[in-house]
This record gives structure tokens, C-alpha cells and sequence, in this order.
């Protein structure tokens, strides 16, 4: 493993264990300034079920099907889906996703099993992914009910996968206009509010995630990436669907910055159809049929080899991989801060109050001192001399 690599994996494991201390968003304390510190990628997304809904509505009598709304998501879990290569999300009609989902991919060594964990269930691995599903499903339904609100508490899942990159994604309830299926008028401002709460932190790297065949002065997602990254300099622009358009018309003024200018590139996605999720089509299959469709287009062959969810699993990587290189000083002044605290904290508690929360304490301080010393090496191994 190389430094970085390792670092980044420690990234994660910070996070993850200073987030088990709870409130990491709100409270003020050692653990959260650093959880906002260190960098994460929030995934961002619309769906557009107002104008279907309706339009089913005055057509028939009967409800929408479940999948006419479904067919105007901007494809969100399909991506983070692809950028995982595992197929584990909840699917269905409205607003599946209702905590956010806080997913961390840990690269392991070539030949390993691939398993995932969740922090409220630490002491069982699941490598059935039918079954990650299903829990993400239950957790999220303890949490809310089975009332179909939405919940600000985070669910969180752990992925080890020789072939995954190290990654923290937050997936987001989807940006809605209205109400759906029971749930209070208030929950189109409650998901806006969740999400802004986390796209508007600095460290904040945003997905903003478009379907083609919809107009992009209209995405939700660009919209509110606009508002709190007016730059572009943390946005990364995902455009998906594009074998969605209409014949004879193409998304290169998108793809290519003219329609609206990002810092970064955008990359344009082929997912998987619903018919192809029907019939279970394979993750592995369905990124080969991505890669040829970018390599055979008219379109877009010439941007084939930046397109793509490998690609852009690539590509979001490794500017983490740069933005936590760059925050390193940073990074490390606030980890010997939270050293410091939780030494003092330590002292306090003596033997622990809570157990859990003890031990979490430790291995946080174990990961920072730990993080502190990769640094340390990185730099002595980096220059002669190692002065600094
Ligand atoms: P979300 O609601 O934003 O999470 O969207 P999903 O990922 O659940 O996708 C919604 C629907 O759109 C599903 O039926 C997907 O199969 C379909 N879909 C998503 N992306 C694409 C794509 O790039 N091409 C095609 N043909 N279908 C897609
Ligand atoms: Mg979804
Ligand atoms: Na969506």
C-alpha cells in the first residue's frame, strides 16, 4: 500500500469512528471539527415526481405506477451502485432514500474477500449483498417508523473490496418538489435542509448528478451546487442517461463545459435500465457495456476514455487523494488538538463511563497518533534529510 493509500484509509477509519461518538454534524467538540476537516463526497440528486405523478394521475384512475416516477430519478443510487460495482441499494418508487447513507470503500489486497459491515451491527459481515439491502432498509425503517419520514441520522456502511477505491460517499434523500405517498408537505424543505447541511461545509465534495434527458438549467442538483459552490471548484458534474435522449440529439454542451462551467470535467454515465435491473443484468456486464458505448459512439467517442463510472471512480480518488494531501498540515495540527483533548478526556473518564464510547475514544486516538506518524514518515521518507 502506498502512503497515500494508507492515509486515506485512515481518513476513513477517523471518520468512522468519531462519527460512533454520535452528533458529528451539529456538536462542537475535538471530534467534529475534525469529522468537517477531513474530506467526504456528498451524492446529489433530483427527482422530478410532480409533473408524472399528476400526468398519470388525470390519465387513469388508478395510482401511478411505481415506476413512473422512477423513470425521472436522476439515477443516484445507480451510480453510487457502479461506483462500487455491487448492486445493495433499496430500489423502489418515492423517497427510497431517507437517512442519509454514509459509505465507506476500503481498498483491501487483490485476492481478499469482499464483505460489508454496518457500525450498528459491527460484529456481522455480510457478503450477501441482497442482504445489505435489506438491512439499509430496516435500519432506516427503526429509525423513522415505518411512517416514510425522513431521518437526519446517518446509516453506516463499510465496504472492504480488492476492487473498490478508498472512498467515503454520502448517499442523500433525493431533491423533491412535492410530497409523496403520505409523507407531510414539510418533507420537501426537511430533505433540502438535510442535504444543504452537508453540501454546505467547505470540505464538502459535491456529486451533482443530472439525467440527460432533462434540461440542465433545471437541475436540482446544479442548482443547489450553484448556490453553495458558486466556482465550481468542489462540484463534480455527473451527467446520466445519456442513451436516454431523443435520436439525433447529443450532450456535448454539457459534457463539455459550454452549457454550465464547472472547475472539473463532467462525466457522462450509462447505467443500467430498469429492463436491464429486471433482469439482473451483472455490475461487471453493465460496465462493459458502458465502456463500449462510449467507445462506439459518433458522439462521444473522442471523450471515451474520461466517461464512465470506473472513470469517475478514478477520477473522485484521486482528487481526495489531492485535497487531503493539500490539507495534511491542516489535518494533522487539528488531529494533535484532538490528541491533546482526548488525552485530557481520557484522564477525566479514568476507566471509561461508557464502554463504547471509551473504546471509541481509544481507537480514535490510536488512528490519529497512527495518522500523525504515516504523516511524519512520508515526509522523512520524502526529502533528504527529512527536516520539517
Ligand atoms: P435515483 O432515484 O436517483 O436513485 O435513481 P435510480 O438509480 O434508482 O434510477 C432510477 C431509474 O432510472 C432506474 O430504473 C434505473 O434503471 C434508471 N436509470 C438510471 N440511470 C440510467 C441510465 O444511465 N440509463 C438508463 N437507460 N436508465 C437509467
Ligand atoms: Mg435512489
Ligand atoms: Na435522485
Amino acid at each position: 500500500m502506498t502512503t497515500m493509500e494508507s492515509l486515506i484509509g485512515l481518513v476513513n477509519r477517523i471518520q468512522r469512528a468519531c462519527t460512533v461518538l454520535g452528533d458529528y454534524g451539529g456538536g462542537d467538540n475535538a471530534f467534529s471539527s475534525l469529522w468537517e476537516a477531513l474530506p467526504s463526497v456528498a451524492v446529489v440528486g433530483g427527482q422530478v415526481l410532480l409533473s408524472f405523478s399528476l400526468y398519470f394521475f388525470f390519465l387513469s384512475i388508478k395510482k401511478p405506477k411505481a415506476h413512473t416516477s422512477k423513470e425521472n430519478s436522476s439515477g443516484k443510487s445507480s451510480v453510487l451502485e457502479s461506483i462500487v460495482g455491487r448492486d445493495f441499494l433499496p430500489r423502489g418508487s418515492g423517497i427510497v432514500t431517507r437517512r442519509p447513507l454514509v459509505l465507506q470503500l476500503h481498498k483491501t489486497e487483490e485476492g481478499s474477500q469482499e464483505y460489508a459491515e454496518f457500525l450498528h451491527l459491527p460484529k456481522r459481515r455480510f457478503t450477501d449483498f441482497s442482504l445489505v439491502r435489506k438491512e439499509i432498509q430496516d435500519e432506516t425503517d427503526r429509525m423513522t417508523g415505518k411512517t416514510k419520514q425522513i431521518s437526519p441520522v446517518p446509516i453506516h456502511l463499510s465496504i472492504y473490496s480488492p476492487s473498490v477505491v478508498n472512498l467515503t460517499l454520502i448517499d442523500l434523500p433525493g431533491l423533491t418538489k412535492v410530497a409523496v405517498e403520505g409523507q407531510p408537505e414539510s418533507v420537501v424543505q426537511d430533505i433540502e435542509t438535510m442535504v444543504r447541511s452537508y453540501v454546505e461545509k467547505p470540505n464538502c465534495i459535491i456529486l451533482a448528478i443530472s439525467p440527460a434527458n432533462q434540461d440542465i438549467a433545471t437541475s436540482d442538483a446544479i442548482k443547489l451546487s450553484r448556490e453553495v459552490d458558486p466556482s465550481g471548484e468542489r462540484t463534480f458534474g455527473v451527467l446520466t442517461k445519456l442513451d436516454l435522449m431523443d435520436k439525433g440529439t447529443n450532450a456535448l454542451d454539457v459534457l463539455e463545459g459550454r452549457s454550465y462551467r464547472l472547475q472539473h470535467p463532467w462525466v457522462g454515465i450509462v447505467n443500467r435500465s430498469q429492463a436491464d435491473i429486471n433482469k439482473n443484468v451483472d455490475m461487471i456486464v453493465a460496465r462493459r457495456k458502458e465502456c463500449e458505448y462510449f467507445a462506439t459512439s459518433p458522439d462521444y467517442g473522442h471523450l471515451a476514455n474520461k466517461m464512465g463510472s470506473e472513470y469517475l471512480a478514478n477520477l473522485l480518488s484521486k482528487y481526495l487523494e489531492s485535497v487531503i494531501r493539500a490539507r495534511i498540515p491542516s489535518i494533522t495540527s487539528l488531529i494533535n488538538k484532538s490528541i491533546e483533548e482526548l488525552e485530557s478526556e481520557m484522564d477525566h473518564l479514568g476507566r471509561p463511563i461508557a464502554v463504547d464510547a471509551g473504546a471509541q475514544l481509544y481507537t480514535i486516538l490510536e488512528l490519529c497518533r497512527a495518522f500523525d506518524r504515516i504523516f511524519k514518515e512520508h515526509l522523512d521518507g520524502g526529502r533528504p534529510g527529512g527536516d520539517r
